[in-house]
């Protein structure tokens, strides 16, 4: 072999040596295989056949990438640590075309999942319609045969129209006197959002749906998790059997509660629900609750995060909890640290999470691999 042939056999080998990650490294860039940084912000991730698909929000540089100016980029994955760009998943539509996911719109948290029945992909996501900031609050599917796309867009929603949440009390269907001019945030407004305040004012068009997840149930069951009434209460809405629609079984979770990026796992039977508070791009400490059925009652537990900047987990916001295959009850937690003056630079925030009981645990860690699920769960720490 001459010697320039080598040099260059040599430097492609070292190259995708240095290409082959073999831990999380929490908060580094990540680059895919072509070295570029990953770009899926707000993600969630499916298994499917043997390979993980990850899908984000594709931000672009500037203030003008907080909103969607190219679609949910894809990514694929063997081993969780090395993904391999797989392009624009579901794009957005042209500018002028009138079209609700119009370039220029906000699409944020898309979700995929498979659904058994219809054969299809499909993809959940948060929309906003192109200027009007954010108050639409609508979700919104697309469908396609393959993982990774290209996603043909179905419609929007605004879940829950016409319908009242399970176990709604007869006398909260009709307003309360004097509800119209309470004071935001005063106690009294407060008790009034948990007595229906704005599940009355939605009931005719539906119901807000913003920060969202979507969960399939062992019975095959998907519903649409999402941060509702003005992000006071989260709702759960069950999806029709091809998981375009709803059924219009919903319920309410943490009424009042301010809860955004919500992100759901199973175990042991029991449901455990991740979120943050409501604090925009900036981050704040998480919040965790679990539940024996998807419809409640849900007990609020503890702040997952441990240690040195819990209080702002670990300066990220929650996006997805990733059930790793072939590893019973082992879930990766997701997050995102966001960058709003150039969201392209946007932080991935990886971390095991772990159970103490039915308290979910975060640690922070530097880098850390799969194997940190073949430890034994941490114990309770109890206080001195
Ligand atoms: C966050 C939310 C993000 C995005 C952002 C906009 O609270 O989780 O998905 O909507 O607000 O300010």
């Amino acid at each position: 072999m001459k010697k320039n042939s080598l040099l260059v056999v040599l430097l492609a080998l070292a190259s995708t040596a240095q290409a082959q990650r073999t831990a999380f490294l929490p908060g580094q860039p990540w680059p895919d295989n072509k070295g570029t940084h990953l770009n899926a912000h707000g993600a969630g991730a499916l298994y499917d056949q043997g390979r993980y698909y990850l899908f984000g929000e594709h931000k672009i540089a500037g203030p003008k990438g907080n909103s969607a100016q190219v679609g949910v980029h894809c990514y694929s994955s063997k081993d969780l640590y090395n993904w391999q760009d797989e392009g624009i998943a579901f794009a957005v539509a042209p500018e002028g075309s009138g079209s609700e996911v119009e370039k220029g719109c906000v699409l944020e948290r898309p979700k995929v999942v498979f659904n058994k029945k219809t054969r299809q992909y499909v993809m959940w996501f948060h929309l906003e319609l192109k200027g009007q900031g954010y108050a639409a609050a609508r979700t919104a599917v697309a469908v396609s045969n393959k993982p990774t796309g290209p996603y043909k867009y179905v419609r929007s929603y605004r879940p829950g129209a016409g319908q009242w949440p399970l176990g709604y009390k007869e006398e909260w269907k009709q307003p309360a006197p004097g509800e119209a001019s309470l004071k935001w945030w005063t106690p009294e407004w407060r008790t009034a959002v948990t007595q229906g305040l704005f599940v009355r004012r939605d009931f005719t068009p539906g119901q807000m749906a913003r920060d969202m997840t979507i969960f399939v149930d062992d019975d095959g069951k998907a519903y649409n998790i999402h941060s509702s009434e003005e992000n006071l209460t989260l709702h759960v809405a069950e999806l029709t059997d091809d998981y375009q629609g709803f059924t219009g079984k919903w319920n309410t979770i943490a009424p009042a509660g301010h809860n955004e990026a919500p992100a759901i796992c199973k175990r042991g039977g029991k449901y455990y629900l991740l979120t943050s508070g409501c604090t925009g791009w900036a981050p704040n400490a998480a919040r965790s609750f679990v539940a024996s059925s998807i419809w409640g009652p849900w007990q609020q537990l503890d702040n997952p995060a441990t240690g040195p900047d819990a209080d702002s987990t670990y300066h990220s916001q929650s996006t997805y909890l990733l059930p790793v295959a072939g590893k019973k009850d082992a879930f990766i937690f997701m997050a995102d640290r966001w960058t709003p003056k150039n969201p392209i630079d946007g932080g991935y925030i990886w971390l095991p999470l772990r159970f103490e009981g039915d308290q979910p645990r975060l640690r922070w860690a530097d880098r850390w691999a799969l194997s940190a699920f073949d430890q034994p769960q941490p114990k309770a720490v109890v206080a001195p």
